[in-house]
């Protein structure tokens, strides 16, 4: 099947994606080579990848003392697909996400995402290209109290200078696809959690992005509704590439891959298991590392 010929699909999750352009196998991005699209070991991955950090660092200095919170991160994650970053509270995940996401600047190393090389670029850069090619989820939520899910919805799409009918076509749609078309008029306090956190990731959907972050989306909702949050993200993924921070061994078990995480180092397998403790999906998380 073609990349972007979706038409066996035709749900409104899976329309053709517009980055495939940018990412497509005949045009690897700038400064990633052929061999970003396979993991360590044996087998050949044939797909291009979507992130590719080299070598990034990251330090926060407060005075005298210095964090290093990320210390030479080398990760390709490839285009689609869930992947699960774990590790211990403080082990650099969610300064990972935001350094991909382009939320923060590396202190050092080169980031690319989406084909396009983060480094270099101004401020009003790094805020189109996040509008355009990342949708963030929080554990929080992070909905704007005054609208209602429509509106939520809505806002990031005026951003991005989509028009008015437009805009409510597509967020009607995205709340629909999420199971909250009963719910378009709610504000988030007339919402459960799990309700808000489905609006959030339609919002998060909004314009399309290749890319979603979610940053322990599932840190606030009992494991049931973590459950579904997490399957309606694995759905989401079958049509870009979905990043999500958690805590919860058995939500990191529903990821294509694992990505351990700790002392702001990738490590093979999760560090802070019991010694005797098999590695947990070692076998997936070794193209990352
Ligand atoms: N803005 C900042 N200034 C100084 N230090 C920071 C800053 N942000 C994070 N850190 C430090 O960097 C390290 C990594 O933080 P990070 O937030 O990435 O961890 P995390 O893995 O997301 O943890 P948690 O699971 O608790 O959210 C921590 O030691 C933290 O104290
Ligand atoms: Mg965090």
């Amino acid at each position: 099947m073609n990349k972007t010929d979706t038409s066996d699909r035709g749900t409104l999750l899976t329309r053709p994606r517009n980055h495939a352009r940018a990412v497509g196998r005949e045009s690897l991005p700038a400064g990633v080579s052929a061999k970003d699209c396979r993991p360590t070991t044996t087998h050949y991955l044939a797909v291009p990848s979507v992130i590719a950090l080299r070598d990034v660092s990251k330090i926060y200095q407060r005075g005298a003392q210095v964090v290093k919170a990320l210390d030479g991160i080398n990760l390709t994650v490839p285009e689609r697909g869930m992947v699960a970053l774990v590790g211990a509270s403080g082990s650099g995940k969610s300064s990972l996400l935001h350094v991909i996401g382009a939320m923060d600047r590396p202190t050092a190393g080169e980031v690319i995402v989406a084909g396009q090389s983060l480094s270099a670029r101004s401020e009003a850069s790094l805020t189109s290209f996040r509008r355009q090619t990342v949708g963030f989820v929080f554990q929080s939520f992070n909905l704007i109290p005054n609208l209602d899910a429509l509106e939520n919805v809505m806002l990031p799409m005026e951003f991005n200078g989509v028009a008015r009918d437009a805009r409510r076509r597509r967020a009607k749609e995205l709340l629909s696809r999420v199971g909250l078309a009963q719910r378009l008029n709610h504000k988030p306090r007339e919402l459960s959690g799990g309700e808000q956190q489905r609006v959030a990731i339609a919002r998060a959907l909004a314009n399309d992005p290749p890319l979603i972050l979610a940053d322990e989306p599932t840190g606030n909702l009992d494991s049931k509704t973590g459950q579904m949050i997490y399957e309606l993200l694995k759905e989401i993924a079958t049509e870009r590439t979905v990043i999500v921070v958690t805590h919860a061994e058995p939500l990191a078990q529903l990821a294509d891959r694992i990505v351990y995480i700790k002392d702001g180092r990738l490590t093979s397998h999760d560090e802070s298991a019991a010694p005797h403790d098999p590695p947990l999906n070692q076998e997936r998380s070794k193209p990352y590392v």
